[in-house]
């Protein structure tokens, strides 16, 4: 008998297994001002909505058992964009600590800051500080937001640091060494980052994670942040564990040992439907 034909939805079902994770994922969100422009409005009305899918994904994330996740929320260059839509993200930051506060402390979750923080404005450090403070503890997972970051900025404060120890003698010059840059560096407490993810649909990395990003996996999905759904993050967890990683290893070598250990994940796998076209 001639098998009926699959159901025509079949090439968008994603499924997801809660195993082989990336431990750490980093998400450089772009697409805000154009998801406003797209509809004729203030590119202020987009952060607003990219503020939402912030929210969706990091439930996301946790629920699947990501064990560390890095928003690239500010760049160290954003504040030259004007005053306007500076003050807007500030206060939709502000905003999302203050509603997000209980959801973080009743799920486990590490709040975390890296970047440039004493540029940021007194009301933002007044709720960032205490959260931070809070939730040190939690190790679920931890959500790191990059605020005033540049990865060459935070490059060049870790040899600064380095230098400082060398010039008082702590360190000697052989002490500077790629593990030591890598323990000076506030983004890779939580380990190097397995994948990156930028929407929007450029390809580029715009100084984001540089030092840890060496042999982490990039995914580039086309679809805008505001509109940024679990479905496509869980399709880009789901392309990561289709690859190789090898490591520069060949054969042997470059099989992995233990992956990702932990907790256990709130689930075992995530079935989604793709929106088809
Ligand atoms: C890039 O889009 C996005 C940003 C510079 C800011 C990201 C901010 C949010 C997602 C909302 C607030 C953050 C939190 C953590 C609540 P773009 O404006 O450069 O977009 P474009 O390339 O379309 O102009």
């Amino acid at each position: 008998m001639i098998p009926p034909p699959l159901p025509s939805f079949s090439s968008s079902v994603v499924y997801v297994e809660a195993q082989n994770l990336p431990s750490h994922v980093g998400i450089i969100m772009d697409g805000n001002g154009r998801w406003a422009q797209l509809r004729g409005r203030e590119r202020v009305d987009g952060h607003r909505e990219g503020s939402k899918a912030v929210r969706r994904i990091v439930r996301a994330a946790r629920r699947l058992g990501v064990r560390a996740l890095t928003l690239y929320a500010f760049s160290e260059q954003n504040w030259a964009r004007p005053d306007l839509e500076v003050e807007a993200l500030m206060q939709l930051l502000h905003d999302f600590l203050l509603t997000e506060r209980d959801d973080i402390l009743e799920n486990g979750i590490r709040l975390n800051a890296i970047g440039n923080l004493g540029r940021l404005p007194p009301d933002v450090r007044a709720v960032l500080d205490p959260l931070r403070k809070e939730s040190e503890d939690h190790d679920d997972m931890t959500l790191t937001l990059a605020l005033s970051y540049g990865g060459r900025e935070e490059i060049a404060a870790a040899a600064r640091e380095l230098a400082r120890d060398v010039a008082t003698g702590k360190l000697s010059p052989d002490d500077v060494t790629e593990a030591s840059l890598h323990a000076s560096m506030p983004s890779l407490r939580v380990g190097d980052p397995d994948l990156v993810i930028r929407t929007g649909g450029e390809r580029r990395i715009s100084n984001f994670l540089l030092y840890g990003l060496a042999y982490a996996e990039l995914h580039f999905a086309d679809v805008l942040w505001p509109d940024f759904t679990e479905a496509d993050f869980y399709e880009a967890i789901a392309s990561f564990q289709a690859r190789e990683r090898r490591f520069g290893l060949v054969g042997k070598a470059a099989e992995p040992d233990a992956r990702v250990s932990g907790p256990p994940p709130a689930v075992e796998s995530v079935t989604i439907l793709r929106r088809v076209g």
